[in-house]
């Protein structure tokens, strides 16, 4: 279950050449388990047809003689009234202007005009239609009224010109429709941070000792709490994931950085799913390291356990409500974790068995046991990194109760 999930979404496409991009956004909603009813205004089918849509959604793609079809009198009122929200994807200024003057003369204005959900747009023209003042005073007019804009982003624009008119990214709007869809969900006005990813401990300038975590789990639990509705704060080391649409990311690469990122923020939950480091040169060379002056001696010091030093800190739960860790163990996976539950003074623990090839490091998905400080335990299947993070963000939500 995503936050997608049998939600109806009903996406309008007006006549910009970024209408190309919205089957790609329908096709992205459609795989993620949303039901998207298309409609198109008479300039967008200039530019695609409702067939496209239909291809990528599997459901038909509206447009106006549908007003005067065989559903006639209610099409606009079913359509407005069963979405869980309206995206208008491109949005052009013609639009903006009927949605801001309540027009309703296509079967998308009369529709948006019928329907009670929220609203997401995202403008796409050219640059200075966009900064025309009344563009701007009927997007204000809009966004008055609760309506989210989002975008538009800057860049080459189809006049030939460069500036701020282009239609965001699907995958970006993708990412503003789960939070659209996530406010009022259980952790709405609460705040999570996430650590993700391996540390990163120097050795001089050009090498570094780290581990195979991936950052997946972690970017997959900061996803999963802004689906529910979170303010989230990632901090995270160097990956190659793309971070979630909403989330506010702190870059580091020590744990001595993590350590002073999880101590600068404060939230209702901090979850540490980074694999951080336990030892670190004890010494950082200044300059590279030379292979003619031989094979270098490394030794190695603790890093700091940042559990451990925020459990100090955090006595008092001043900085963070609850606290949840993770454990990486390649034996004695619940024995291990339950020593480090107890000893980081976590509120749970999700115990992740690492020598099994389909859970842990680096792959999709993971198969954990979450042990909780009253001595309770959950034990997860094997389940996507996603899943795993929805799991783990509902017991968190029950703990903020
Ligand atoms: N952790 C931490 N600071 C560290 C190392 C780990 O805060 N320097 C956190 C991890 O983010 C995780 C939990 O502690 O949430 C357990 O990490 P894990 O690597 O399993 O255990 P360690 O405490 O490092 O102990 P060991 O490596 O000996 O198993």
């Amino acid at each position: 279950m995503s936050i997608l999930t049998n939600k109806h979404i009903l996406l309008g496409v007006t006549g910009s050449i970024a209408a190309y991009k919205s089957a790609d956004l329908a096709s992205k909603l459609t795989q993620a388990g949303a039901q998207v009813d298309v409609i198109l205004t008479g300039a967008a089918q200039k530019f695609i047809t409702p067939l496209t849509f239909q291809s990528v959604t599997g459901c038909r793609a509206y447009v106006d003689a549908d007003l005067w079809g065989n559903e006639a009198h209610v099409l606009h009122v079913t359509l407005g009234k069963t979405a869980d929200l309206i995206v208008i994807a491109p949005c052009t200024a013609n639009t903006i202007a009927k949605l801001a003057n309540g027009s309703a003369d296509d079967l998308l204005s009369i529709t948006s005009l019928a329907a009670t959900c929220p609203m997401l747009i995202a403008p796409a023209m050219d640059g200075g239609m966009f900064d025309a003042p009344a563009t701007q005073e009927n997007l204000a007019r809009i966004k008055s009224r609760g309506a989210v804009a989002v975008g538009p982003a800057q860049g080459h624009l189809a006049s030939g010109l460069s500036g701020a008119g282009r239609m965001i990214e699907p995958a970006e709007i993708f990412g503003h429709i789960r939070i659209a869809l996530g406010r009022g969900e259980r952790l709405a006005r609460k705040k999570v941070v996430v650590t993700a990813g391996g540390t990163q401990e120097a050795l001089d300038p050009v090498r570094i000792i780290t581990n195979h975590s991936s950052g997946r789990q972690g970017y997959a639990l900061a996803q999963a709490a802004l689906d529910a509705g979170a303010e989230v704060c990632l901090i995270t080391t160097p990956t190659c994931l793309t971070p979630p649409v909403g989330a506010r990311v702190v870059h580091v690469k020590s744990a001595e950085e993590m350590l002073s990122a999880v101590l600068n923020e404060s939230a209702d939950a901090l979850i540490m799913a980074a694999a951080a480091a336990d030892f670190r040169p004890k010494h950082v060379a200044k300059e590279k390291m030379k292979k003619r002056d031989g094979i270098p001696q490394i030794e190695l010091e603790s890093a700091p356990d940042i559990l451990k030093t925020l459990s100090n800190v955090n006595a008092d739960k001043s900085k963070y409500r609850a606290v949840i860790g993770f454990a990486a163990e390649s034996k004695n996976l619940l024995e291990n974790a339950r020593e480090k539950l107890s000893s980081k003074k976590l509120d749970f623990i999700a115990a992740n068995d690492i020598s099994s090839t389909d859970a842990g490091f680096a792959v999709e998905t993971n198969r954990v046991t979450l042990l909780f400080a009253d001595g309770t335990r959950e034990s997860l299947p094997l389940m996507s990194k996603s899943e795993t993070a929805e799991r783990i963000i509902e017991h968190i939500s029950k703990l903020l109760e």
